[in-house]
């Protein structure tokens, strides 16, 4: 199988799971729940919850096991989206090529919408806590901490970008931001799938320097598809960022630099996968992916 039949194969995966978790439109709040599900099945590439099961599948193979902890994380990833788009934070009127949450319903439904999302995740994860064994609680209860850290740091990446909009910012700042609004999700997908399927301590070591390195690329990557994207392919506005004046890799580095960086950190996340041979494949071509896309 070639990447992009894997890829579909994965998404595939997820979209079934996630359709699991919809949710009743027949009740009082029943737009809410048809808002919730509008942006949770709109069309994501489902790169977050691939990132787990991709993991877990160096070490194992019943990937059932992790399927709550990527619908978990797929569920938050699309709370900070419909948030993100909100006229208080970015302001912004499409997504995946449709209208954002708060346009197609309105702002009250998308406030609450995102908070659902976020909740749900929660359910999820309790949910599967309160079935497992005892033996596999521990380890269930360090990723549900990760989890509910890394949700933590997203948050404040998104303050930080927000309070940054139209100031200078150092290029310590600027890293900050994106390791905190993009990368602590990304890396906390990857260190799920390694937990959970049992990675050694030295695994766990490699593995979350990939994932900082294909977490940093993938909003530098973000940054450089604001600035020349095709709005048709990306789903969403080219030049926000520009209009926003939001602190990017290309507000500060310039274009072509911001190429050279992701070039380089792509580079240096595929090499922490050395060990793993052809068992780490998808996880390399990930990589190559996140910095050659078009949407
Ligand atoms: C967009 O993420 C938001 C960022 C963190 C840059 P994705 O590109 O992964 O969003 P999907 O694929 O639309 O869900
Ligand atoms: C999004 O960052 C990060 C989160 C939603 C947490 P951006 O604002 O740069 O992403 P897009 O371009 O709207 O997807
Ligand atoms: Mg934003
Ligand atoms: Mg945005």
């Amino acid at each position: 199988m070639d990447f992009k039949e894997n890829l579909k194969k994965y998404q595939d995966i997820v979209n079934k799971n996630l359709e699991k978790h919809l949710r009743n439109k027949e009740c009082l709040e029943g737009v809410l729940n048809e808002s919730m599900e509008y942006s949770l099945m709109a069309g994501g590439k489902r790169l977050r919850p691939i990132l787990v099961i991709s993991t877990y599948e160096i070490f194992k193979q019943d990937i059932e096991k992790c399927m709550p902890y990527s619908v978990a994380i797929e569920m938050v990833h699309n709370f900070s989206l419909i948030h993100d788009d909100l006229p208080g934070i970015d302001n912004d009127d499409f997504r995946h090529g449709k209208l954002t949450n708060h346009k197609r319903f309105n702002e009250a439904t998308a406030i609450l919408a995102g908070d659902g999302l976020l909740n749900n995740a929660y359910i999820v994860i309790s949910n599967d806590l309160k079935q497992s064994q005892k033996e596999e609680l521990e380890r269930k209860i360090k990723v549900f901490n990760e989890f509910s850290l890394a949700v933590d740091r997203m948050i404040a990446g998104e303050y930080v970008d927000t309070e940054y909009e139209g100031k200078e910012i150092t290029k310590e700042d600027l890293e900050y931001i994106h390791k905190n609004k993009t990368g602590a999700l990304l890396k906390l997908c990857v260190r799920m799938g390694a937990i959970l399927a049992e990675a050694s301590d030295e695994d766990l070591e490699k593995l979350t320097s990939y994932a900082e390195k294909i977490g940093l690329a993938f909003q530098i990557k973000d940054d450089i598809l604001s600035e020349e994207g095709d709005e048709k392919v990306l789903g969403k506005p080219v030049g926000n960022d520009k209009a926003m004046e939001k602190c990017t890799y290309v507000s500060k580095y310039g274009l072509e630099e911001s190429k050279e960086i992701l070039e380089k950190i792509t580079k240096e996340a595929i090499e922490e996968l050395k060990s793993y041979g052809d068992k780490a494949e998808f996880l390399k071509e990930l990589a190559l992916y996140i910095k050659n896309r078009n949407k």
